[in-house]
């Protein structure tokens, strides 16, 4: 099966490529900018054409919650638009497409795991342009599975996990948000889960229950929780550690608002496609021991 990834410089795309590396089951090939950009339709054609792809997974995207606020016209062409292109031009080429969305579509007022039954009310450019990007990608293209994930790190990059662990290593004492609930979710995990999924809707496609779904790691925590089973999992491998003082996001103001409590309910993904993803706290401990353990390479 192959399988054409967009967005190859990033964070999941990268995960991708190196899960799919080990698999019999799926080849895949990401493709990013310049060659594959989604703002030139004609990028898109081509890769198409060439990659002749049995499915589509979308990663790339805007990303900088906080630059969105200032630029959105930037955040609404890709999220929005360049969203729309690859779908289109999947589905002219009659090929699935897997895309990637945001817990950040909804506005945190809950207090209860959210499902996709709920309501989507963001509070954030980025939020709302991944939310008109959903609409945009489900009206261009009939087969589309469309995957809200939320907090993703991953051993490698810059993301809170390694962020952590490298202020552990400036400073013995840290400050963290406690009041915002989410739930964390290891690029591999995810990476495993999409490749599943990608395998599913090619092989039963007539199966495939296409639409919205939200896959994130089992199970919720605040910032500062998930900082405290970093340093949990650092100490037990000698890893540098941090003493947290937690703190509310009012004592850490940020240009776009978060929503306070977005913990995703994945039930829908296990009943239509029999996936689970794993608990938060695995990933963390397979992400840390990963990262300390390439650093001492
Ligand atoms: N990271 C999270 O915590 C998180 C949480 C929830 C949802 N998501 C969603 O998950 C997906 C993947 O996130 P990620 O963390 O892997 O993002 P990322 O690391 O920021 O990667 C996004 C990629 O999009 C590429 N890109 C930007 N403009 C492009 C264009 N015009 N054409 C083609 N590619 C372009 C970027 O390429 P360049 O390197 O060329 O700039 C970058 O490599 C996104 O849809 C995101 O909204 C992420």
């Amino acid at each position: 099966m192959r399988v054409l990834i967009t967005g190859s410089h990033g964070q999941v795309a990268q995960t991708l490529a190196r899960v799919a590396a080990s698999s019999t089951e799926v080849s895949a090939l990401a493709m990013g900018r310049p060659a594959l950009d989604l703002c030139s339709v004609p990028s898109i054609r081509r890769a198409l054409f060439e990659i002749s792809p049995d499915v589509v997974i979308n990663t790339a995207a805007y990303t900088d919650v906080d630059s969105a606020e200032r630029e959105p016209q930037k955040a609404f062409e890709l999220n929005v638009n360049g969203a729309a292109a690859i779908a289109a031009e999947a589905a002219q080429a009659k090929v699935p497409i897997v895309h990637l969305s945001t817990d950040y579509v909804f506005d945190g007022k809950k207090s209860a795991p959210y499902t996709e039954d709920d309501e989507p009310s963001p509070t954030s450019v980025y939020g709302l342009s991944k939310l008109q990007g959903e609409v945009a990608v489900a009206d261009a293209n009939a087969k589309h599975v469309i995957l809200r994930t939320a907090w993703i790190y991953s051993p490698e990059g810059r993301n809170f996990v390694t962020t952590m662990i490298e202020r552990a290593r400036q400073s013995s004492k840290i400050e963290v948000v406690d009041d915002q609930i989410g739930s964390p979710t290891y690029a591999r995990h995810l990476a495993d889960l999409i490749l599943s999924i990608a395998v599913q809707v090619v092989s039963q496609p007539a199966a495939s229950a296409w639409g919205v779904y939200h896959a994130a790691g089992s199970g919720g925590v605040s910032w500062c929780g998930l900082a405290q089973e970093v340093f949990a999992v650092s100490r037990e491998i000698g890893g540098p550690v941090a003493q947290i003082r937690p703190i509310n996001s009012s004592q850490y103001p940020t240009v776009a608002a978060r929503p306070q409590y977005a913990q995703l309910d994945c039930a829908k993904l296990e009943r239509t496609f029999g996936l689970e993803m794993p608990d938060w706290r695995e990933g963390v401990r397979d992400c840390v021991r990963r990262l300390l353990a390439d650093e001492s390479d």
